[in-house]
């Protein structure tokens, strides 16, 4: 094989190569047939016929080539131009120029092909009855506060209209989940995360609330609003040429743990949100979609937990979901079925 420092210089690899042929001879396939488009052995039987040959691993096998079926019956279907062709190169190499540790552009067109929502359905499966999952986005930190329930996630001055989180956690019985956590980070009034304010101190707008013992919860904080995703590179002009905007709905992200139960990561939007139904990453399902209510009577908020004056706009936002939660077993359960299902 040659090294880093043959490759970079052309004479030297030929030396590796012929150095390497003297000592093993790679299996060659025979050439037996032109492949052509109008024969009944294309290209694609060739591909094919070469990677069952020579590789060695099944599972890498099954996927390339169900990739080279699928990209192949894509260039016919379309009958794609060489100048498409060069385009799409070109658009990639950009995606993969302009990617940095914060801004993956494959993540983002992955997920704006619906990709990333179709992997994370067929690795989460959930029994009927539960709460719908999805992805969790860019913004998760690992240093959110542990908090009792009934605390207040955002510090004072966070942007935005109050609102209380009233939430429990139970199981497909019915019955209520012990020792659950639920892990909350969600964007300020402004539709901005904390990690997002350059002169970001200590986290905001999130924690993990420890439920009480019959699994309810609450938190206060601020109503998140709407936000965009990066549009400034290959992504943005892959939405903006498909006539779709870079606008998510409004949302909270949540993941569950506890005991026995498979974790849970979600995310729930309110239906007063734009963008629901046009959201660019796909992760609006229906089930998640909850209806707000306003409270108005400023006795209420001080029952509510919310100190004199720390209620600005007239009004608190009331958010209320119970969460439903699977045994690992009966994930497992619906991950054997499903498999079964796929054989036949
Ligand atoms: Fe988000």
């Amino acid at each position: 094989m040659a090294s880093e420092q043959q490759m970079k210089n052309p004479l030297l690899v030929g030396r590796a190569i012929r150095a390497q042929l003297e000592h093993e001879v790679p299996q060659d396939l025979p050439l037996e047939r032109d492949f052509r488009e109008d024969s009944d052995y294309t290209i694609t039987d060739h591909v094919q016929e070469l990677h069952k040959s020579l590789c060695k691993d099944p599972r890498t096998l099954e996927l390339i080539t169900s990739l080279v079926s699928h990209l192949h019956a894509f260039a016919r279907e379309t009958q794609l131009t060489h100048a498409e062709w060069t385009k799409a190169v070109k658009f990639l190499t950009r995606a993969g120029k302009e990617s940095t540790d914060y801004k993956n552009e494959f993540v983002l067109l992955s997920d704006c092909l619906g990709l990333s929502a179709l992997v994370d359905e067929i690795n989460h499966p959930k029994p009927p009855g539960c709460t719908d999952g999805c992805e969790p986005g860019p913004f998760y930190t690992e240093d959110a506060p542990t908090l009792p329930s009934g605390s207040s996630l955002a510090k004072p001055g966070t942007t935005g209209e109050s609102m209380i989180f009233i939430g429990s956690v139970k199981n497909l019985k019915g019955e209520s989940v012990k020792d659950a956590t639920i892990d909350v980070w969600q964007a300020d009034g402004d539709g901005v995360y904390d990690i997002q304010y350059p002169d970001r101190e200590e986290p905001n707008d999130r924690g993990k609330i420890l439920a009480n013992p019959d699994g309810t919860f609450s938190y206060r904080g601020i109503l998140p609003t709407a936000y965009p995703i990066p549009s400034d590179g290959p992504t943005g002009d892959f939405l903006h040429a498909l006539g779709r905007h870079p606008h998510r709905a409004s949302h909270i992200h949540f993941t569950l743990k506890a005991p026995g139960y498979d974790e849970l990561t979600t995310a729930l939007y309110p239906s007063h949100s734009p963008f629901l139904g046009t959201d660019p990453v796909f992760a609006t399902k229906k089930s998640l979609i909850c209806q707000l209510t306003e409270e108005r009577d400023s006795k209420r908020w001080a029952e509510l937990g919310f100190k004199e004056g720390e209620v600005r706009g007239g009004r608190v936002w009331v958010w209320k979901y119970d969460f439903v939660l699977p045994t690992i077993e009966q994930v497992e359960q619906v991950k054997a079925a499903r498999a079964q299902k796929s054989k036949q």
